[in-house]
């Protein structure tokens, strides 16, 4: 072992669905990830499932990010803090617009305790997770990060744009901090040990969660919301990345923030896989890929849904050096393979 720095990574909802991915990524590349997570969207057995993966385990603290004092007593236990990843968010679109006032509080308020305790701690390094949603429906595809940031259509979506503000804000006056805004595409699949994987909860609202519980047998069947934007088979299009794929994006963003010299305004990223599928090939795909059959009917277009948005994601290949490498088929078979390890609902 020797005298091997340990580089802690602090990982702010690292039980959540992309956070406990981003765990292993890192703990495969060598870093320490240390996680809070107030577990009010995951299960208390994540950590576990994620040293089993990784063969050890990891720091866990039960905090919630908004409670200064507990986040505070987590980074005084430490003595070298390599980076934070800000996972830790609500992030159900449907429930913002019904409950405004606990997205802004908990997404807001979680970031500006930890932009605090950045100003007071040698913890200088952040990578922020934000959304595709900040481009909302693009002029152009596929979107690059200088394309235009739309009014957000829910008060969810509006916390990544003011999430992005803030950082950029007390980056300006923040000579020592180095942050990275990453916006995601679709995160879908699970880790192929089917051990980690997106937690259901409810109805899902997301695409692959409803396809493989269709296939299941939990839901009767599939509802395609539009067949009539202006697509080759009229489903709308998305960039659906492998969360995998997406949690090794953080990893090398962190490396990349350490190789910057000085930072005036936070780097952006895309992380998609830069093409775009329709809704109806991702169903064809899944079916393809596991010989199951999902059952589906085509209704009306859901309010807020944009026809089509898939990245440029070259900056991050040039910049970060990522990009992804897994298929559309892959992230499918490995959603599947984890949604067979679930308990039906009671
Ligand atoms: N999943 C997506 O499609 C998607 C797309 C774009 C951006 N994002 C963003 O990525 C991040 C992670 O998303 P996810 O899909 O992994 O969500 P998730 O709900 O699975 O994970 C979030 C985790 O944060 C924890 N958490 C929430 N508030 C907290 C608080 N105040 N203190 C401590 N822990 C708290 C939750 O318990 C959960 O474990 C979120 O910021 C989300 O907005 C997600």
């Amino acid at each position: 072992m020797g005298n091997r720095k340990v580089k802690n990574v602090l990982v702010t909802g690292g039980a959540g669905f992309i956070g406990s991915h981003t765990c292993v990524a890192l703990a495969e590349a060598g870093y320490q990830p240390v996680v809070v997570d107030n577990f009010a969207n995951s299960q208390s057995d994540v950590p576990d499932r994620i040293a089993q993966i990784i063969g050890t385990a990891i720091p866990v603290h039960q905090v919630d990010c908004t409670d200064e004092t507990g986040m505070r007593n987590i980074l005084d236990r430490y003595e070298d803090w390599h980076g934070v990843i800000h996972f830790a968010a609500y992030k159900a679109v449907g429930e913002s617009v019904a409950h405004p006032l606990k997205y802004y509080r908990n997404n807001i308020g979680s970031l500006l305790t930890l932009l605090q305790l950045m100003n007071d701690y040698p913890l200088h390094h952040l990578v922020f997770s934000s959304s595709c949603t900040v481009y909302g429906e693009p002029d152009h595809l596929p979107v690059t990060e200088k394309s235009p940031v739309r009014p957000a259509e829910s008060p969810y979506g509006y916390t990544k744009q003011v999430g992005e503000q803030i950082i950029t804000d007390q980056q300006q006056v923040s000579p020592a901090m180095r942050s990275v805004l990453l916006r995601y595409f679709n995160p879908i699949g699970a880790h192929p040990s089917g051990k980690i994987g997106e937690l259901p909860l409810g109805k899902p609202e997301n695409l692959v969660p409803y396809v493989v519980q269709t296939a299941a047998g939990w839901r009767d069947q599939l509802t395609i919301f539009g067949r009539d934007y202006p697509t080759e088979d009229g489903t709308a299009i998305r960039d659906y990345i492998h969360v995998m794929d997406l949690a090794e994006a953080h990893v090398k963003a962190l490396d990349w923030l350490h190789q910057q010299e000085a930072q005036e305004t936070p780097g952006i990223f895309n992380i998609g896989t830069g093409r775009g599928h329709s809704v109806k090939e991702v169903v064809d795909t899944f079916e393809d890929a596991t010989g199951i059959k999902v059952p589906h009917q085509f209704g009306s277009r859901r309010p807020g849904d944009v026809s089509s948005i898939y990245a440029d994601a070259t900056l991050a290949q040039r910049e970060l050096n990522w990009s992804a490498s897994r298929t559309l088929g892959e992230a499918l078979h490995d959603a599947w393979m984890w949604q067979q390890t679930l308990k039906p609902p009671a």
